[in-house]
């Protein structure tokens, strides 16, 4: 009964190493998408259906708690399936709420009332179906007011790191970058909104200088993870077998895998 972390491909990996750092001696249970990766194109039914079968394979595996490591799952499929689908046992955690209570100055879990906050200016960099949805907006106006988002929807990004192509994944983020500085010069603060980032974090963090504080996910999720299991131990189980699910090629996924992480990581079939 390991902890499940669920992605549309590889980009939820940049949390499991975070998560596995952080909590070494919980095992996890990875899952990606990878044949039906980018879900940022996608419609948000298509998306809740993906991301429900994905989920309800790692409940097999005995997962108790399953992370969605994926901002474009967690914006278009999370509400819904909290809502009617999750059996009573078992939970399903997203990714935006411990970035924005980070962001928003919070500890883990405070849900008090909104209230004016340091960061103004907001650059939200994600995929176009995390932007259409402003999940990010609504879950930040429950906890802040006077914030300023300005989103842009990057195309493109998670394609090219899923084919491995990070000569045409930096370009694009530069002019995604660029795009956004064009409609909100000063951010003071800048959200990597989409788990596939951080393998491009420092194209980010180059192209938006020095003045921009940058949240990254990865060890945000970790640490309000770590802090939920202390208060749930028993969402955390007892298995010990660590396990990396994709519906694609094992092989063409391990070898991207191990690249991203430098340590030998090998796929089975979902
Ligand atoms: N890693 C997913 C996210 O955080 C990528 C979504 C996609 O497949 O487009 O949004």
């Amino acid at each position: 009964m390991a902890v499940g972390i669920f992605d549309s491909g590889l980009g939820g990996l940049t949390v499991l190493d975070a998560v596995t750092r952080a909590m070494p001696d919980v095992p996890f249970v990875y899952y990606g998408d990878n044949i039906n990766t980018p879900y940022g194109v996608r419609d948000p039914e298509d998306i809740y259906d993906l991301t429900t079968k994905g989920v309800q394979r790692l409940f097999d595996a005995g997962c108790n708690l399953v992370i969605l490591a994926c901002n474009t799952a967690s914006a278009a499929a999370l509400r819904r399936m909290q809502e009617g689908w999750v059996p009573r046992d078992k939970r399903v955690l997203g990714v935006f709420v411990p970035l924005i209570e980070s962001l928003t100055e919070r500890q883990w879990g405070d849900n008090s009332p909104p209230r004016e906050v340091k960061v103004k200016h907001v650059a939200l960099f994600a995929t176009p179906a995390t932007v259409r949805s402003r999940a990010f907006q609504r879950e930040l106006a429950f906890r802040a007011i006077g914030v300023d988002v300005e989103a842009q929807s990057c195309g493109g990004v998670v394609d090219a790191i899923e084919e491995g192509d990070m000569i045409l994944a930096e370009a694009l983020v530069r002019s995604h970058v660029d795009a956004l500085l064009r409609k909100m010069p000063d951010p003071d603060a800048a959200v990597l909104g989409c788990t596939h980032y951080p393998l491009v974090e420092d194209v980010f963090r180059d192209a938006l200088g020095k003045d921009v504080d940058v949240y990254s996910q990865p060890n945000l999720v970790a640490a309000s993870l770590a802090d939920y299991l202390e208060r749930h131990p028993e969402m955390k189980g007892e298995g010990s077998e660590s396990l990396f699910l994709t519906t694609g090629d094992p092989l063409k996924v391990s070898n991207q895998a191990t690249r991203f992480l430098r340590r030998k990581i090998g796929f089975v079939p979902a």
